[in-house]
Parts: structure tokens; sequence; C-alpha cells
């Protein structure tokens, strides 16, 4: 065909949505609108992360400023195209466009594309002349001629190009074994909007991208079953990326090991809760399609309802809107009508609160730490920032003698961790909370709460319970937690024994752990119930103990000297302070016996070379542990002072009332 007879259609302008794209949401468009409006979501900046086509973030541009992500570089040179913020020089990109389109594959010599491409997806000619296109986008580039979004703009025009002729059933999983029909490779300009809208474009993993960004929607549209895109559009991505990488098997495919997502594969749940956990926006739409046991088995989809839901419900108040809609599909699938559902979440009130929380140290160092969801008196959360700095940089196995909530031993930077304590409760706590789905045990907390008539305000807010937040739940709750308690108290060690104390901290005083000399747990009711930073501090203390390779041991602390340490390991000990008033140290259970025995075991491991940091406080409330003292310095350890109150703002106040030295002290 005489490529001169389409001169004209050069002039044609491409819309963004004039691509066929699996699970586009070109279609959904009013229906992702309707849901703000309903919803009254007022909003500056609205967040595109699994942006695919394009078509959704584009449909804000203009409404909004819009950041907009996806994975492949081939989906992301098309945001730089559509949205990016360079010039585009019409009078140039037409000259190139005609240039291209006017190329006649007779004078054109073999190139990478029409190597490894003629005749499959594409005839010979339009393989040559793809090749050689490409390749001078790249030396009009590289030459200076164009810019950056100019070159997207060209490599997005070839794309949007190649698509439309592909002899394909519309991705390139593999090309169709007939004769290729003859048509002719044609370039276009793009539709560009002109709007005064601002653009941040990012081609990253959406799990990292969404701790850099904070809209104030955020649409969640990740793939939803086993296919990967990257083998769907390898092609484009090749031409996207243009590395001229060998290509690999009948469908031709480019290594793709870079661009798999995790969302296609069994870990996609996790995944998907990990990502909603680091979000912070005022509210979360995710679309996703359960495609239940239906459709083929690479069609089923990888994240249940139930895992969507509940990650979720860690947020904020969750919605589901449905509308039944034809989706585009790989062709396999017999499923056509689809209901297409997306999920609405309204953050609870500050989003801010939702972080981990963070602390900066002296150093100004940033880093976020995990917050034990057991709240032990003396815990070391809030001198984490100060303690984890005396560490040393590389440690093969790191020992947190009487560990409590485990806050040190959760956030070291170490991959192996033994957390030791004598209290069986407590290791008993930490096994059903890191070894189980957090799905799973946060159903399980879910059924106790609804067994025995909890308060759960995360859900149902507090004037349900006739009540407020100042006032908090213990009124409401007191009688069913008795009612728990007693039942607690009564049962036999089991599973669904921890599983019930679990329950008990959570609306317990304060959250906290106490039984009586016989054992019974006996604090009373708290003002608290299974509330958004409860939840939160479950889930990524799960998730932070599932990275690892963490135990959890009942031992005494003097039981140390019988494991197996090497050099290389490394001992924290945060042991009841002879000067502290922790419930642990009730009734005189640490005493001076215990101190002096503890100093030997030390000693001990100091004699082989085993490096230790021991917290403590050497003065409270003007008395001073003296035996610490003498032992310190007739052993030549160092004495590191922390500042308990470094990080409260009425730190002069507090200090006048409250004046303890808590110290860390290290044999190294
Ligand atoms: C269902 S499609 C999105 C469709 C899009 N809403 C549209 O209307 O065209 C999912 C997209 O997620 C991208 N993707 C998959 N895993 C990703 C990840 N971990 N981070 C960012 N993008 C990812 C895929 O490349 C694909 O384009």
């Amino acid at each position: 065909m005489d490529v001169a007879a389409f001169g004209n259609i050069s002039k044609k302008k491409i819309k963004i949505s004039q691509r066929r794209y699996l699970g586009s949401k070109s279609k959904l468009l009013e229906f992702i609108e309707d849901i703000l409006k309903k919803e009254s979501v007022e909003y500056k900046v609205f967040a595109d992360i699994f942006g695919g086509s394009g078509v959704v973030a584009h449909h804000f541009y203009g409404r909004a400023d819009i950041i907009v992500n996806d994975i492949l570089k081939s989906n992301y040179l098309a945001y730089v195209a559509y949205f990016g913020k360079g010039r585009v020089r019409q009078f140039y990109i037409d000259k190139k466009i005609e240039e291209y389109n006017a190329l006649d594959s007779k004078n054109i010599t073999e190139n990478y594309f029409s190597i490894n491409f003629a005749n499959t997806y594409f005839d010979r000619e339009n393989s040559l002349k793809a090749g050689a296109i490409r390749d001078d986008i790249e030396l009009q580039y590289t030459s200076g001629f164009i810019n950056n979004r100019e070159r997207a703009y060209l490599i997005t025009s070839l794309i949007y190009a190649l698509d439309r002729i592909a002899n394909t059933v519309g991705h390139y999983d593999a090309y169709r074994q007939v004769t290729i029909p003859k048509r002719p490779l044609i370039l276009n300009h793009l539709e560009l909007k002109v709007c005064k809208s601002k653009s941040w474009i990012y081609n990253m993993d959406a799990n990292n991208l969404v701790k850099l960004i904070k809209p104030d929607v955020i649409y969640i549209d990740p793939p939803y079953n086993s296919r990967q895109y990257s083998d769907s559009y390898h092609l484009l991505e090749n031409i996207a990326e243009w590395k001229k990488e060998p290509v690999y098997g009948v469908a031709r495919k480019i290594n793709r090991s870079h661009l798999k997502s995790k969302y296609c594969l069994k870990i996609a749940g996790e995944t998907f809760s990990d990502l909603i956990d680091k979000i912070d926006a005022k509210y979360i739409l995710v679309s996703y399609n359960d495609m239940g046991k239906n459709g083929d088995n690479r069609s089923q989809s990888r994240i249940t309802d139930h895992e969507i839901i509940s990650a979720l419900e860690r947020c904020g108040d969750v919605k589901i809107y449905e509308k039944s809609y034809k989706q585009f599909t790989t062709g396999r699938s017999s499923k056509k009508d689809l209901s297409e559902r997306i999920f609405f979440c309204r953050v609870g009130k500050s989003p801010q609160k939702r972080r981990l929380q963070v602390f900066v140290s002296k150093g100004d160092e940033r880093r976020e730490f995990i917050k034990s969801p057991l709240n032990y008196t003396g815990g070391k959360y809030k001198l984490l920032p100060q303690i984890t700095k005396f560490f040393p940089d590389e440690i093969e196995t790191f020992y947190d003698v009487f560990c409590g909530g485990a806050n040190v031993g959760i956030n070291v930077n170490c991959k192996n961790v033994v957390c030791i304590d004598k209290d069986s409760h407590v290791i008993d706590l930490h096994h059903l909370i890191s070894t189980v789905n957090f799905d799973e045990l946060h159903q399980n907390i879910l059924a106790i709460i609804d067994r025995f008539g909890l308060s759960h305000s995360f859900v149902n807010g507090y004037e349900v319970y006739g009540t407020e937040s100042s006032k908090g739940l213990g009124q409401y709750n007191k009688d069913k937690y008795l009612l728990l308690r007693a039942e607690y108290n009564k049962m036999e060690q089991s599973n669904e024994k921890t599983l019930l104390l679990l329950v008990l901290i959570i609306y317990a005083f304060n959250n906290q752990i106490r039984f009586n000399s016989k054992g019974d747990f006996n604090l009373p009711v708290g003002k608290r119930d299974y509330n958004g930073s409860l939840r939160r501090n479950l889930a990524a203390f799960n998730r932070a103990a599932m990275e690892k390779v963490i135990k959890f041991q009942v031992a005494d602390f003097k039981d140390i000297l019988k494991m197996p340490l090497i050099e290389k390991d490394f001992v924290y000990l945060d042991p009841p302070y002879l000067l502290g008033l922790a419930s642990y140290n009730e009734n005189g259970r640490w005493n001076e016996n215990h101190e002096k025995k503890l100093y030997w075991v030390l000693d001990k491991l100091n004699k082989r070379g085993i490096r230790f940091a021991l917290s403590n406080v050497i003065e409270h409330k003007g008395t001073s542990n003296k035996i610490l003292k003498k032992w310190i310095e007739s052993r030549g350890y160092r004495l590191n002072e922390l500042d308990f109150h470094y990080n409260n703002s009425n730190y002069q106040s507090k200090a006048k009332f409250d004046s303890s030295l808590e110290v860390l002290i290290t044999n190294y």
C-alpha cells in the first residue's frame, strides 16, 4: 500500500484511550467520578498508581493535580507524552511524523526490530520501518534535537501505531499464525489536554511509590490475576526500553524478570496489605474484580475480598460500589459481563496518625519504628532511636533478653533474632501474633469481640456506645470485659486461651498485662478498644516478624550462657530495674541478688568476647543504683546516657518531677 496516500491520516489526533489495554477502565470513568461525588469527596491531588493505559489519570487531569505511575516503561512514556511538563514543538514533531510515515521499507536496512520481529506480530516491511523509526527517535534525542517529552511523544505515537496493526488478539503473549494482513504503519499526533493541572509521573513499584506521595485521593487498580502485564506487553516494553536485548521463545519476549508484579503472584494479598498500610491519603479507591472460581485458572483473582476489606478497614470506613460492565479480556475467558466493584475507604480523621510513628533522633536521622502491640511498662519503644544507634552494624544473631513486648527485637536491623522472656504468657502471645497470617488473626479477634459483645469503635464510632472519644469505652465494655476475663482465667492453657488473652489486653487498662499471685489476669477494663492504632501496630508487628527469622523462647536470662553464641552475635538486655516501679518488679520479684547474678552473666559474656548492651536506670528520684555504678567502673564498661524525654515537648517540666537517668551500658 502506498504510504503517501495516508499522509492526511497523520493529522488525526490519538486519544490516550485509543489503545487496547487489559483491564482498562475507560468505561468506568463516570462510575469512579460518581462515587467521589456521592461521597462528597473534595480533592486537589488525585493519584493513579497502577495507571496502565493512563485513562483514569487523564480523566482527572484538569479536575485535579495528578500523580500517575506504572511499573511498565511503555505506559510511563505515554504519561510523559500526555501529561509531561516539557515543551512539545509542534512543527518539529509534524516534520518527524511526516518523515516517518513517508519511509519506504525498500530503503531501510536490516535492524534489531526487523531481525527479531519480521513476520511475527508485524510483516517484514512494517518491522523494518518500526526499527528504523525507533532508532531515529533515539538518535534525535541523544543528539539534542528533541527533548525528553518529545522523545516520549514520538515513542508513544509509534507504540500506538504498532498496537493498532499488530497481528494479535490485543496482547503479545502470542501472535496469530495467519498471513499477516497488509496494514500500513502510520504514526499520528497525540491529543494533548491543555490545562493548568500539575502532574507527577513515576515508573516504579507502587508499594515504594506510596511512601513518597500524599495525595487526597488514591486510586488503586492492580492486576487481578496471575497474568503478568510484562508478559502481555513485552513487545511494547522492548520498544520503550530499546536496549536491543535478545528475545526468547516463539513469542519473542525480552527478559522481564525486573518487571514481575507481586500482584500476580501468590503473595498478592500480603503485598496489597503492605501497600494499604503505607498509604497516606484521605480517600482510597480500589478497583478489584473478584473472578472467584469462574474463568480459567490464570484468570482467577489473586486477592480475596476479605483481604481487601480487612486491609482497608484498618484505615477507615469501607463501602463497596458495584456496576456491571463488559470487560476486555484476553479472549479465552468465558466471562464477558463482569460486575466491577470499587472499594471506597474514607481514611480515619487524621491520616498522619495512621503512619507508623516517626521519631527524629538527636542526630536528625529519620527511621520508622514498629510499636509492639503489647504495652509493657518500661517498654523501649520511645528510646529506640537512641538505643539502636549504639548497636553494631553487623550482627549475626540478635538476642533480646527480657524481651517483653519485643520492641527492640522486632526493630533491630538484623535478620536472625531470638527473643527471650521468662513469662510464658508473653511468649505465647508473641507466637500467636507472629506466626499466623494477619488476616486470620484479625478475624479471630473480631470473632471474640463479637462473641462478648465488646465495642468496635473503629467500625461503629463512639456514639453507638453512648460515649465519645474523651470519655472512652470503659463504661460500655466493663461487664463484657469481666465476663471475658473470667472465662480466660478458668480456661486450660491452649491457643484459644492465648487469643482471649490478646483480646483482654486490647480492652484492658492501658493495654497492659498483669497477673496476680494466683496466676489470674487481674487488670480492670480500659478506655479503648480494637482501634486503628492497635490494628496497625499488630499488623506491622506481624509483618515484620514474618520478614525476619525470629524465635520467641521462654527462658531465664541466665540461659543465655547456654545458647550457641558466636562472636558476631549480640546480646541486648532490658531487665527489671532495681530503681524501677514496673508491674513485673512488684512484690520484690527483682532484687539485688538477681541484679548481681545478671552482672555475673554479663561478665561471662564479656570474657567470651560477646558484645552486649544493657538498658537500665541508674538514677531515679534522688536515689542511685550504687552497685550498678560500681560494677561498671570496676569492669571498665561504657556508660551511655540516654535522654528519656528527648522527644517530649514538656521535657523541662517533666524532668523536675521525674528525674530518671536512663542508660545503656555496653562492653564495646
Ligand atoms: C489493571 S491494570 C490498570 C489499568 C488502568 N487503570 C487503566 O485503566 O488502563 C494494572 C496495571 O498495574 C501495573 N502494575 C502491576 N504491578 C505493579 C506494581 N507493583 N507497581 C506499579 N504498577 C504495577 C501493570 O503494569 C498494569 O498496567
